[in-house]
């Protein structure tokens, strides 16, 4: 029988959602999924940890525009654990674009395009192992991912 893959992943509630009042929402659809919270803060992020968090994507036309978002408000910061949590969160997401979302997830749900831009999708979720341990890292120092 093959083992249970436990996994951790990281969760940012990004600026508009908890500015629009959905955290609780969103914390309510993890844990109907059956993730446990593992840490859970409210975070002022900077520039240096966005600089880190978004390493990948630095140089993209969105760049600049994402990371003051992200400086805009506090966001929720989490770290979820559960079998298959990064594939799991990422699924009860929904696709990037909020307004094409699939109906179900939390950005075809709660999101829509604001002001002529896909950034204010309500929730980060890591996409693979090797981002969440290092987005973790990132969040939350002291812990293992
Ligand atoms: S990409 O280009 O395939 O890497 O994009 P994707 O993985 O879907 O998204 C990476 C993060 O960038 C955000 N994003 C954007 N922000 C602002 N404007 C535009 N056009 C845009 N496109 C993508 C997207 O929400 C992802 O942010 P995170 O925080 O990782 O969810």
């Amino acid at each position: 029988m093959s083992q249970p893959s436990i996994e951790r992943t990281l969760v940012l509630v990004k600026p508009d959602g908890v500015r629009r009042g959905l955290t609780g929402e969103v914390l309510r659809r993890i844990e109907a999924k059956g993730y446990r919270f593992v840490a859970l803060e409210l975070r002022e992020a900077t520039a240096d940890l966005l600089a880190d968090h978004y390493a990948e994507h630095a140089g993209k036309p969105f760049y600049d525009a994402l990371v003051e978002f992200m400086l805009s408000g506090p966001v929720a910061a989490m770290v979820l654990e559960g079998e298959r949590c990064i594939e799991g969160f990422r699924s009860l997401a929904g696709a990037t674009d909020p307004t094409v979302a699939a109906p179900g997830t939390i950005r075809g749900d709660l999101g829509r395009d604001w002001g002529g831009s896909v950034q204010q999708n309500i929730v980060h979720g890591s996409d693979s192992p090797e981002s969440a341990a290092r987005e973790i890292k990132i969040w939350f120092a002291a812990l293992d991912a």
